[in-house]
C-alpha cells in the first residue's frame, strides 16, 4: 500500500472518464486526478484538473505524465489502447492501466477476434473474412439477407451494418471494399449470421489470469423510446440488470469470460484491464459474443462506478499487480440509472456551442449529473459533443432512480437538446 498520496491522470472526455475522474478522485490514496483532454464537468470537479492533450496524443500525454510524476494513467477510450498507449508508458517505465496493443486488437479488429474465438471455442456467430470485393459478393450471394456487415477496424460504432435484405448488405460490402467509406478500418470485411436475443453486456476487471466481474448492467442503444431509431453510443444505462441470474452469470463467466482470458494467455497476450464483452443470449440461454471492448461502457460506467463502494484505485492496483483473486468488489443494494442528454441531430451532424442552463453540476446523495459532451467557454457551459450529459441517479428501486434521473434531467435546458424517456422503463433496446 502506498504511504504517499498519487497523482492519476485519467484520458478521455467523455462521460465515462467523468465518472472515473470523480471514483478516483474520492479515493484516500488520491492527490490529484488529471483529465486528458476532460471536459467541461471535469473542469471544474474537486481534485479534478483538465490538461489540454489529446486522448490520441501519445507522445503529448507520455511527456506530461513524466513530467508532473504522474503514478498512475487509466485509460477511457478505445482509440489510445489500440493505438498503443500501455505499451509506450511501459517502455518509459511508467504505470498505465489497460490491454497491450497486441491484446486491444480483440476491439480494434473484428476479424482478429473472430479468429481468436474460432480458435479457442468461444461461442460468437459464424462468419467469414474478406478482402476482395468479389470473393465477399459471392459468399453474400450464398448466405443470403438477413445478414450483418462489419468493418474491421474502429470506425466510431458506424462500422457494423445490420442488413434486412441482401440490397443493403451488398450496398454495405461495397461502401468498405470497394468505396473506401470507412477508410483502412472497412479495408477489410467480416460477414456474419445475424443472432437473435436479448443483448446483455458483460464488463469485468482482468489482471492476465483472474477475472473480477463488475455489478451487471444494461444499456440502450437506439436513439428513439421503445428501442425505436439508429443505433447510437448508448442513450442510458441502468446497474443491476434484471436480466441477469445467477444462472446466466455463471454461464456468461465459464463460457466466453474464462475462455477468453485463457485463450489470450495461451496465445502470449495475458489481458490487464477492463474488458466488456458485448453478449447475445439466445433463447435457449446460450451466451454467444457480438463483440468485445477493450475498455469500460458508456454510458454504463456511470451508474456502475455510482453503485461501487470500494476504493477503485486499490481494486486497478490489485489488477495491475496480478492479484485480483485477493480483493473483491462491494456494490451499494440501489440501482443506479443514468440518462443521455443528446444534441439536436445526434447519431448526426449536430451543433455544437449551445448553451446549457439548469443543475448542470448537481452532486447530492442520489444524483450527479456526469458530463460528455460540454466545455467552459468563459464561464458559460455549451456543448461539445453529440452525447453531452448523463444525469445519474441512486434509489432503492429502478422506478425510483429514474424519477430522480428524470427530475433533474426536466430542470435542465439545452436548445435542440433531446433524450429518451424510457429509460430503465423497458427491456428492449
Ligand atoms: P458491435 O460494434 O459489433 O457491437 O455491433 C454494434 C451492435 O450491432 C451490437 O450492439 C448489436 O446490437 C448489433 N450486432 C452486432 N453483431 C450482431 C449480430 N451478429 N447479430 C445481431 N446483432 C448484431
Ligand atoms: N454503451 C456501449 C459501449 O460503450 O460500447
Amino acid at each position: 500500500m502506498a504511504t504517499q498520496q498519487r497523482n492519476i491522470l485519467v484520458v478521455g472526455g467523455g462521460g465515462r472518464e467523468h465518472a472515473l475522474a470523480w471514483k478516483l478522485a474520492q479515493s484516500p490514496q488520491v492527490a490529484r486526478v488529471f483529465v486528458a483532454p476532460g471536459n467541461g464537468g471535469t473542469a471544474t470537479e474537486p481534485g479534478v484538473d483538465n490538461v489540454p492533450i489529446a486522448a490520441t496524443d501519445l507522445a503529448g500525454l507520455l511527456a506530461f505524465a513524466g513530467e508532473r510524476r504522474i503514478d498512475l494513467t487509466v485509460v477511457g477510450p478505445e482509440a489510445p489502447l489500440v493505438a498503443g498507449i500501455v505499451d509506450t508508458f511501459s517502455a518509459a517505465g511508467l504505470r498505465c492501466f489497460g490491454p497491450t496493443q497486441t491484446a486491444a486488437r480483440l476491439e480494434g479488429s473484428k476479424a482478429f477476434a473472430k479468429d481468436f474465438m474460432r480458435r479457442h471455442g468461444i461461442p460468437t456467430a459464424q462468419h467469414r473474412t474478406f478482402t476482395d470485393l468479389d470473393d465477399a459478393l459471392a459468399y453474400l450471394r450464398e448466405v443470403g439477407a438477413p445478414v450483418v456487415v462489419k468493418a474491421d477496424g474502429l470506425a466510431a460504432g458506424k462500422g457494423v451494418i445490420l442488413a434486412e435484405d441482401f440490397a443493403t448488405a451488398e450496398t454495405a460490402v461495397r461502401d468498405m471494399l470497394a468505396g473506401q467509406r470507412f477508410g483502412a478500418a472497412g479495408a477489410t470485411v467480416v460477414i456474419e449470421a445475424w443472432l437473435r436475443g436479448r443483448e446483455l453486456s458483460y464488463i469485468a476487471l482482468v489482471d492476465g489470469e483472474h477475472i473480477l466481474p463488475l455489478a451487471s448492467s444494461q444499456d440502450h442503444k437506439a436513439r428513439d423510446d421503445g428501442g425505436r431509431g439508429p443505433n447510437t453510443g448508448g442513450m442510458g444505462a441502468f446497474s443491476p440488470s434484471p436480466l441477469v441470474t445467477p444462472a446466466l452469470e455463471q454461464r456468461m463467466l465459464d463460457e466466453v469470460m474464462r475462455p477468453t482470458i485463457t485463450g489470450l494467455a495461451a496465445d502470449g497476450l495475458p489481458y490487464v484491464g477492463f474488458l466488456y464483452a458485448g453478449l447475445m443470449i439466445g433463447a435457449d440461454g446460450a451466451p454467444k459474443v457480438l463483440e468485445y471492448n477493450c475498455r469500460l461502457g458508456d454510458p454504463e460506467t456511470q451508474p456502475l462506478l455510482m453503485r461501487l463502494d470500494a476504493d477503485l484505485l486499490a481494486l486497478i492496483d490489485a489488477a495491475m499487480d496480478g492479484r485480483l483473486h485477493t480483493v473483491s468488489a462491494r456494490w451499494r443494494p440501489e440501482t443506479a440509472l443514468g440518462v443521455v442528454l443528446a444534441a439536436g441531430g445526434y447519431p448526426g451532424g449536430y451543433d455544437k456551442g449551445i448553451a446549457l442552463s439548469g443543475p448542470v453540476d448537481r452532486a447530492t446523495a442520489d444524483v450527479k449529473v456526469f458530463h460528455a459532451g460540454t466545455a467552459l467557454h468563459d464561464n458559460q457551459l455549451v456543448s461539445d459533443g453529440g452525447r453531452v450529459l448523463c444525469v445519474t441517479a441512486l434509489g432503492a428501486d429502478r422506478a425510483l432512480a429514474r424519477s430522480r434521473a428524470y427530475a433533474t434531467l426536466g430542470e435542465i435546458s439545452m436548445r435542440g437538446g433531446f433524450y429518451r424517456t424510457d429509460i430503465g422503463g423497458t427491456i428492449a433496446g
